[in-house]
């Protein structure tokens, strides 16, 4: 039997230096340097501080996939890399780093939209057929897509301003609970109930897109009037709050995948990616939104890394894709062309 290649994949378009080795649908090894500490004091990522970072660590997260699986360049058969959407200095550390290893040893260089990276994630995890929906829920993202084929993908809907990762993580601020905030607001959660009434925004419209920033200024409304009712904020009213703002979060999602199920008859399942995905208030919402079954891949392949990069580049290599040493850095790249413009740009780079 003919061996599948092995693909080196490189992903740098956000704050997570990483590099991964994927031969058909086998992750050799998966190398995630993470930049928390470098943007901890900054409240977000700053993308200077993370272009630098990528630029100094990537080469490391290649010898260390190598070395993980136990193979030199000499076994990869093509190099795969992030070439958007994402923080532009980050993508262009990958790219050149991508270009570098396949001029040098003259393999393949396929360019990969991060996004398909995301979307082509349950095919590698669970072997899920064609057509699915994909909810992508992340600091960065949160879109709805169709997902037809290896490079068809149908745009239902998204956010229209900020990411839910990034309104937990906000509302953590907000509350004085630690970064990342989603954990930190789910944990808190635990001990509170969700009785504090917070809007749920665009649920009276049709359609799938959705809104999370006017949640967040509604938890910042109902903090102040508590702490001048209470004389401060109290632990229990922390909670309440947490607990109100996830099942907040939790029914838009639930309410919105109904809606975006409705607009895509045919679908075999509903799957999530994303660090927002690893929300258990989020994914009980979701399994009760629809009888279709929800498949969730490990959080370490639902957040970002490049074992996904590698697995969507060989899809495309296999089908005949490559590209050239003219492949560019794209800040912006809908993966779904036909799709109008999304609003906003969050903390974590441009949406698509
Ligand atoms: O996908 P991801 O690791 O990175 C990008 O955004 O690219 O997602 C990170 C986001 C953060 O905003 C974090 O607060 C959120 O996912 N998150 C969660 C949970 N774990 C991570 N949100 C809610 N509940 C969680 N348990
Ligand atoms: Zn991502």
């Amino acid at each position: 039997m003919v061996q599948e290649p092995t693909i080196l994949g490189i992903e740098t378009s956000c704050d997570d230096t990483a590099a991964a080795l994927v031969r058909g649908r086998a992750i050799l090894s998966d190398v995630v340097l993470r930049q928390d500490d470098l943007h901890a004091a900054f409240g977000g990522v700053v993308p200077e501080i993370a272009a630098r970072a990528h630029a100094e660590k990537i080469d490391l997260a290649v010898l260390r996939a190598l070395s993980d699986a136990d193979l030199t360049l000499d076994a990869v058969d093509a190099v795969a890399v992030t070439a958007g959407p994402g923080l532009i200095g980050g993508v262009l550390s990958g790219v050149m780093c991508a270009k570098g290893i396949a001029a040098a040893r003259g393999l393949p260089l396929v360019g990969v939209n991060h996004l398909a990276g995301h979307a082509l994630t349950p095919r590698l995890t669970d072997a899920v057929a064609f057509p699915y929906l994909l909810l992508l829920v992340s600091g960065g993202h949160c879109q709805f897509l169709r997902v037809d084929g290896p490079t068809a993908f149908v745009r239902l809907g998204g956010t229209i301003d900020d990411a839910p990762g990034e309104a937990f993580d906000k509302v953590a601020r907000l509350l004085g609970l630690p970064q990342p905030g989603g954990p930190a607001v789910e944990a808190c959660a635990r001990n509170g109930a969700p009785g504090i009434p917070l809007p749920r925004p665009l649920l009276d419209r049709p359609g799938c897109d959705m809104s999370f920033s006017g949640l967040k200024t509604a938890v910042l409304r109902a903090r102040d009037a508590a702490s001048a009712r209470d004389g401060g904020l109290r632990m229990s009213v922390r909670a309440d709050l947490c607990s109100s703002f996830q099942a907040a979060v939790a029914d838009i999602l639930a309410a919105k995948t109904r809606a975006a199920l409705h607009a895509a008859p045919g679908v075999g399942a509903i799957c999530v990616a994303g660090g927002v995905a690893a929300n258990g208030a989020v994914r009980d919402a979701l399994r009760g939104a629809t009888a279709l079954p929800l498949i969730a891949p490990p959080l370490a392949l639902c957040t970002d890394n490049a074992a996904m990069i590698a697995y969507a580049g060989g899809v495309r290599l296999a089908l005949g894709l490559r590209d050239g040493m003219d492949l560019a850095a794209r800040p912006r790249w809908p993966l779904d062309g036909d799709a109008a413009p999304m609003l906003g740009s969050g903390k974590r780079g441009a949406k698509a």
